[in-house]
């Protein structure tokens, strides 16, 4: 009955250790920063629900929206916008408005791993590219140039990277974006972790030449999981069009409450909050690395530059770790279930309150010792 489409389509490792998980399970695992999401946000909601009327919006989005995310790239042009119901909402609708049956995607290994899945949906075939783990996870521009073929449609990079918490280098960026220029290749970008750099915010590719999409939203930023705000915007107007086509038919628009949260989330005062964020998270990252190294100098922590995840090699099989590890109650996510390269590996969120974060980690470590 189910359609061939859908068939293959499982739920996800992430999902089938938290399914497992006792009931009081210290959570960090997810790809949630599980802060509440900012006071003023809220207050703004409820301003808006006083006014009583959510009706839809324009497909694409409401204009102030278009105009605020418009500003936060520098721009004021809004034709190449469409908010969507979340980055996922985002991603999918532009492979829906891209891919052909038997198109390839590029995708890089390890990575976020809906992309997977959401390319098969389509009927398109993910090809995975390298990223080198002797190297920092740095890019393998051979194994990037061997996966191109003449079926190649697109390449989906995620900068920066879940699970790596790290970004491309511009060396990085400038070879891929050559590359996808010679060949035709369309670059869809998820941006979706910008905003949690640890420095100095990184650019974005959206001025960048070529065939490029972007593709970003406020979950992370703002702690707004559950409001699902998500855009893409590409500087040719042309590649956005069909996406806000297929946007259409696949949930009309986006919500009117969280849209109009979102312009208060990219006003000043919105981008104030996300340094809140971003401080309460520095702290949770220094905390877990001291307690990580003084329990033990032969734990390998990838260079992090963005928050919220910790990408650590214990030299073990990571996937019989983190279930025993679930059994014990703290859920983390074994590097497997990003890719090959990922084996080996575990993502530690330490987006969660300070003492949770540090039950779970003293759960974490006493598991390794047993
Ligand atoms: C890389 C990446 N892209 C997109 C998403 C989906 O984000 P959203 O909540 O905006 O749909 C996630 C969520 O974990 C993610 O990690």
């Amino acid at each position: 009955m189910i359609s061939a489409r859908l068939k293959n389509a499982e739920i996800s490792l992430i999902r089938k250790l938290i399914n497992k998980a006792p009931e009081n399970a210290i959570n960090l695992g997810l790809g949630e920063i599980q802060f509440p999401t900012p006071r003023l946000l809220l207050d703004h909601a409820k301003e808006v629900l006083r006014d009583g009327r959510i009706h839809y919006t324009p497909n694409a989005g409401l204009p102030e929206l278009c105009e605020a995310i418009a500003g936060y790239y520098n721009s004021s042009y809004t034709e190449n916008i469409c908010v969507t119901v979340g980055a996922e909402e985002a991603i999918f609708a532009t492979l829906f408005s891209y891919l052909d049956p038997g198109d390839e995607v590029l995708i890089a290994d390890p990575s976020y791993l809906a992309y997977k899945t959401i390319i098969e949906i389509i009927g398109g075939v993910p090809v995975y590219f390298d990223l080198d783990p002797k190297n920092e996870f740095g890019l393998d521009k051979n194994s990037f140039l061997s996966c191109i073929s003449n079926a190649t449609k697109m390449v989906i990079l995620n900068n920066p990277s879940n699970p790596l918490g790290i970004s491309f280098s511009e060396d990085e960026i400038e070879f891929i974006i050559e590359t996808c220029l010679q060949k035709n290749i369309i670059i869809v970008v998820d941006e979706v972790y910008r905003e949690l750099f640890l420095q100095e915010r990184p650019d974005s590719l959206f001025e960048r030449n070529g065939n490029i999409i972007v593709i970003s939203g406020l979950s992370k930023s703002h702690c707004m999981t559950g409001w699902r705000i998500g855009w893409v915007i590409s500087n040719k107007p042309e590649l956005i069009k069909p996406i806000i086509t297929a946007h259409q038919y696949i949930c009309t628009c986006a919500p009117y409450l969280s849209q109009k949260v979102a312009i208060k989330a990219l006003s000043a005062e919105g981008l104030k909050a996300n340094e809140e964020i971003k401080s309460k998270l520095n702290f949770n990252r220094d905390f877990i690395i001291k307690k990580i190294k003084s329990f033990s100098q032969n734990i390998y922590i990838l260079p992090n530059t963005y928050h919220p995840f910790l990408f650590v090699n214990l030299q073990l099989n990571d996937l019989l770790f983190a279930e025993r590890l679930c059994a014990s109650g703290v859920i983390v996510v074994p590097g497997c279930a990003f890719g090959n390269k990922g084996k080996g590996w575990l993502r530690i969120n330490y987006g969660i309150e300070t003492k949770l974060l540090e039950q779970g980690i003293d759960l974490f470590l006493r598991t390794l010792i047993k």
